[in-house]
């Protein structure tokens, strides 16, 4: 091989390695981000004792789980809040305690929703939607509520521990922004 063509050769190679230095961690950022954005399924868990939930007004509770982000895998975080609201039982009617479950993620655009101080209603931050206290999207004081539908509710029951009633929710998250409930993929 002549001089020449051997220069180019090695001049190809190496423009060729390099371009794989910067090329590779920008691909593998990538597709970090894309699985980090990727909501992790969550087994149902015990969030609270139901003796520990006062009869019609709403109590927060964590949902823990595994998180990830680009870097790093967190087995134990935090990763989303619910409200729960215990129900009178219907003793008539024959029913036992009841509680209804709703994500706290504003299904506007996914800021979290707090209890009113009034305690009567759950209000966004963000652009102050509202809503009821069974999840209802409420329209009030002549201001837009701009979110298309209600707090999602989450599947959630009671179930026995050691002789003691817990509350058990399956955490799932929803498309934002839509008046339809679908399960984010
Ligand atoms: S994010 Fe809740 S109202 Fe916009």
């Amino acid at each position: 091989m002549q001089r020449r063509n051997l220069l180019k050769w090695l001049s190809a190679a190496l423009s060729t390695m390099c371009a794989s230095i910067i090329a590779v961690p920008g691909v593998r950022y990538l597709f970090a981000t894309v699985q980090r954005d990727t909501p992790q399924a969550v087994p149902p868990q015990r969030v609270a004792r139901l003796n520990d939930l006062p009869i019609g007004e709403p109590v927060e509770a964590a949902i823990t789980g595994r998180r990830r982000d680009a870097w790093s895998i967190y087995p134990e975080e935090t990763v989303g809040r619910v409200w729960l609201v215990r129900r009178e039982a219907d003793e008539s009617a024959g029913s036992g305690a009841r509680v209804d479950c709703y994500s706290s993620v504003c299904p506007h655009l996914r800021c979290n929703v707090s209890l009113d101080p009034s305690k009567q209603s759950f209000i966004c931050p963000c652009h102050r939607g509202r809503f009821g206290l069974e999840g209802e999207r409420l329209q009030t004081d002549g201001q837009r509520n701009p979110a298309n539908r209600g707090l999602d509710a989450l599947p959630c029951q009671i179930v026995e521990v050691n002789g003691e009633p817990w509350v058990e929710v399956t955490w799932q998250e929803f498309e934002p922004g839509i008046s339809a409930k679908v399960t984010m993929s």
